[in-house]
């Protein structure tokens, strides 16, 4: 399969006025073409700084970061993003938003726009505009959008973090099927442990201060896969722990009458 990204000691400081903020240090990291991989970790441990530098938005980084053997020096096509907040045109229509930087011939242009709007299941929207749309479904479109190049690297920054619970579930299944259908190297930055669980191949566990990788956890499990699979939740506990937060363990101090 080949390495699709690689990081070699990736390291990134800020300058602020309480002085340099250490966002990452000696991050190193393969991630495989065509794979899965989810980085975790709670706020400010350099997630998105990280995403940031390998889809060219920062290149204030030292160390070694490539895409497909090539060093990342700005954004571009090979590499789509998609953040928490859509970040739609809100003049645009859906089906102008997903084909926005797609630049193909009308035809070909088209076909791809219409692959997808069937693809993240809008449609009967294609002329909706962004304010007429629910979360779930403007998060779709900025996926739609993300994807319609064909990137070789899908980039997601908590792109479920401000939606409600099921609808969160629901966009985990349909981002599975994506996946499993496109074959594009996804890397999704979450706080959510489930989620990264349930969709991700290798999930790497970040802590802050400075930004480093503590553990990386293969999830060996077949797809499409199911969250209330017991080895889903077998996985989703190791990985409470490795943020300390199973207490299955703990004595109760006080019997719950
Ligand atoms: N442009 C910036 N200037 C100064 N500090 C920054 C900047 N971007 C991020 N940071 C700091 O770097 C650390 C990591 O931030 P970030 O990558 O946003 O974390 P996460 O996405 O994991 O929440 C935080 O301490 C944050 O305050
Ligand atoms: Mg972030």
């Amino acid at each position: 399969m080949g390495v699709a990204v690689s990081m070699e000691n990736v390291s990134r400081t800020f300058s602020s006025s309480g002085g340099p903020v250490r966002a990452l240090a000696d991050i190193s990291l393969d991630v495989e073409s065509g794979s899965f991989v989810a980085l975790v970790g709670q706020s400010g441990c350099g997630k998105s700084t990280l995403l940031r530098a390998i889809t060219g938005l920062d290149t204030g980084y030292t160390g070694r970061l490539t895409v497909d053997g090539e060093p990342v020096t700005g954004v571009d096509s090979h590499r789509g993003i998609a953040f928490q907040e859509p970040r739609l045109f809100p003049w645009l229509s859906v089906e102008q938003n997903i084909g926005f930087g797609l630049r193909l011939p009308t035809k070909e242009r088209n076909q791809r726009i219409a692959e997808l709007i069937e693809m993240v299941e809008l449609t009967g929207f294609e002329r909706a505009r962004p304010s007429q749309l629910s979360g779930g479904m403007a998060q779709r479109v900025a996926i739609a959008r993300a994807l319609a190049p064909r990137p070789r690297v899908l980039l997601l920054d908590e792109p479920f973090g401000a939606l409600d619970a099921f609808t969160r579930a629901r966009l985990q299944d349909a981002l599975q099927d994506i996946w499993l259908r496109e074959g594009v190297t996804a890397i999704l930055v979450t706080h959510d442990i489930e989620e990264a669980v349930t969709l991700a191949q290798r999930v790497v566990v970040m802590t802050p201060r400075p930004g480093r990788i503590q553990q990386v956890l293969d999830i060996d499990l077949s797809y499409p896969r199911n969250r209330a699979d017991p080895q889903v939740t077998e996985y989703r506990r190791m990985l409470l722990k490795a943020f300390h937060l199973d207490r299955s363990a703990a004595v109760p101090t006080q019997e719950i009458q």
